[in-house]
């Protein structure tokens, strides 16, 4: 697989799949018709956030997009090396929902944002990934921090942390359709400790709403 090479800086990882894989998730995007949803974002819907249409692959249904996840898993082992300190943490696989998202010409997800911001339903995200499944001008994605714009490149596969030192949003293009794979590598917990996050996030939640009652 041939390299987008970004320097090591970014925490930034940047690989080519074969166009072939893409045009088979585009086909089977096609075939579901019948489930895509409007686009929603960690928050929940709302058009001036992102606005694009979406399939949700469950885990269940992982068998249906193999070849992409065989060639996904060499993307991952290729940023493990580059970045061997992004394994040493916690276990983490993809366990949660990968999407399939349809961009019409003026849709974008317009809104800087972070894919894990520590609310509970986020926290467990650790790296992210996403592959262009189309090729098309000025409709790449932009980091603020890292001061740059990721082509929109038919087969670019990019991995990148997922906490506030990568904020980035969808470039709007007014002229194609952009599609994309994208997804989450998630630290896996027992339910337990699971719960005892969501406590935490809870009383964190309660005690964030009493300092701002009482500094009213
Ligand atoms: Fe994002």
């Amino acid at each position: 697989m041939d390299e987008y090479k970004f320097e090591d800086n970014t925490f930034m990882g940047g690989w080519y799949i074969p166009k072939g894989v893409c045009d088979e998730l585009k086909e089977y995007y096609d075939s579901r018709k019948d489930e895509h949803i409007a686009g929603q974002s960690g928050e929940g819907l709302n058009p001036d956030f992102k606005k694009c249409t979406e399939l949700y692959i469950k885990p269940y249904e992982f068998n249906d997009i193999d070849r992409y996840l065989f060639y996904l898993q060499e993307c991952l082992d290729r940023y493990k090396e580059k970045y061997p300190y992004a394994d040493q943490v916690n276990s983490y696989s993809i366990n949660s929902n990968v999407k399939i998202q349809h961009y019409k010409p003026g849709e974008a997800y317009y809104a800087m944002h972070m894919e894990n911001s520590g609310q509970p339903q986020l926290v467990q995200r650790h790296l992210v990934f996403m592959t262009y499944l189309d090729t098309l001008d000025n409709a790449g994605t932009e980091f603020y921090h890292q001061k740059l714009t990721t082509p929109c490149e038919k087969g670019l596969t990019l991995i990148w942390p997922a906490g506030w030192t990568h904020m980035h949003r969808g470039v709007t293009n007014t002229v194609g359709d952009k599609s994309i794979i994208t997804g989450w590598y998630t630290f896996q917990y027992t339910e337990e400790q699971y719960k005892n996050i969501q406590d935490a996030n809870h009383r964190h939640g309660i005690l964030h709403e009493f300092i701002k009652n009482n500094n009213q």
